[in-house]
């Protein structure tokens, strides 16, 4: 029955052998300078597969975009060669990497970016909260502020971030990139009116909203070409405090948009996850199905499956990989147990973000009871 997740696919010039794949999660366990080590190497080992996606977690393009302390980055030269023993980590089990490329918008903090205040489409807080590190170095939640509003000839000069961050994940030797236009981060603060009441080209109307997206995109083309570059969207996400009065109009714009790119994918998470939490268990997968009848290259959903939705979601069509978040952080043999309809271990949240190989490295694969 679980054949079908095990069908052979394609992500951009990339041949799949299944469509179990990993999505990208914030672990906040990279070394000081936002560097990948030794333990992320491991991790991320553990859960690569012949012919398997894994989507890297949410990476700064930029030292003003973090929300997270000890979230990686890939805004220096010194990064990339701790992403690139990752990259040749996955590649030595046979698998594809693709490097999330991140800016947090009003979601990063001033204990987090050398004391730059946080920029963002227009002057709105977000409720989130960002994740420093107090006086004793100990991990703490903290309240947004209120962001400034960036001028209009700031908005080129974080997209050259984006495009020198996928420059340096080419060199790092991934296979390609994913934009985080999802989860309230900054293209979705800009793409959704909730967040964005600019007046000049980057606000009001849909395409105007959707204007950063986009330049963020040719940016990540112009580096990677249209087949190894995809986005990550979230329609009627909640988290981040985000908000569209017409959620349809505006992801079903975006999604029209991409298609001239060619893309290798796109990532839609399903609006029954806000963040980490489940606000409504087994709703139907509908975000996927808008948008499949819109987009015509290869669709990743995400959110809240597990291996009956996910083999459903194939079946009908309405997505051609799924991307598991939470039960591929507590079973690092996901794609195996989902095979044979194995067990699985449940994860624990505690551990979600920060610390060490506690509740990262350190899950076990399905051991079978032979006897
Ligand atoms: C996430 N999620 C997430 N999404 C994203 O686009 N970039 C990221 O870095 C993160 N970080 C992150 C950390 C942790 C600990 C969790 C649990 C989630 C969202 C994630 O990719 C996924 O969309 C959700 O977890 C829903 O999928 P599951 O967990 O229901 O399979």
């Amino acid at each position: 029955m679980s054949d079908i997740l095990f069908t052979k696919t394609h992500v951009g010039p990339y041949e799949l052998e299944h469509r179990v794949a990993l999505a990208p999660l914030t672990r906040m366990r990279s070394e000081p300078g936002d560097t990948p080590g030794d333990l992320m190497v491991e991790y991320y080992s553990q859960r690569a597969t012949a012919g398997g996606l894994i989507v890297a977690e949410a990476t700064s393009v930029s030292t003003t975009g973090i929300a997270y302390a000890n979230a990686p980055g890939v805004y220096a030269d010194a990064q990339v060669d701790g992403w690139r023993r990752v990259v040749d980590a996955v590649h030595a089990k046979g698998g594809r990497i693709f490097l999330q490329l991140w800016h947090a918008g009003r979601q990063a903090h001033p204990d987090n970016t050398k004391g730059v205040h946080p920029v963002a489409p227009s002057e709105l807080a977000s409720e989130e909260k960002a994740v420093t590190r107090d006086a004793q170095g100990q991990f703490v939640e903290s309240d947004l502020l209120v962001p400034r509003a960036l001028e209009l000839h700031e908005i080129p000069l974080i997209i050259e971030e984006f495009r020198l961050g996928a420059l340096r994940a080419k060199a790092a030797g991934f296979d390609g990139v994913e934009l985080h236009a999802a989860n309230g981060y900054l293209p979705d603060q800009f793409l959704q009116d909730g967040t964005n009441k600019r007046t000049d080209e980057y606000g009001g109307s849909i395409s105007n909203r959707a204007r950063f997206l986009i330049e963020a995109v040719e940016a990540l083309v112009s580096v990677w070409g249209g087949n190894r570059v995809a986005v990550r969207i979230s329609p009627s996400g909640q988290f981040g405090t985000m908000f569209d009065s017409d959620p349809s109009a505006t992801f079903g714009y975006v999604a029209e948009q991409l298609n001239r790119f060619n893309l290798a994918y796109l990532h839609v998470i399903e609006p029954r996850i806000k963040g980490v939490v489940e606000i409504e268990d087994n709703a139907p997968a509908t975000a996927s199905k808008n948008l499949r009848t819109i987009f015509h290259g290869p669709i990743v959903a995400a959110g809240g499956f597990d291996r009956e939705s996910a083999i459903a979601i194939l079946e009908e069509g309405d997505a051609d990989i799924v991307a598991f978040g939470r039960h591929y952080i507590s079973n690092p043999d996901l794609p195996e147990r989902l095979r044979h309809n194995f067990p699985l271990t449940p994860y624990d949240r505690s551990t979600f973000y920060g610390g060490d190989h506690k509740g990262y490295s350190d899950y076990p694969v399905y051991a079978h009871l032979d006897s």
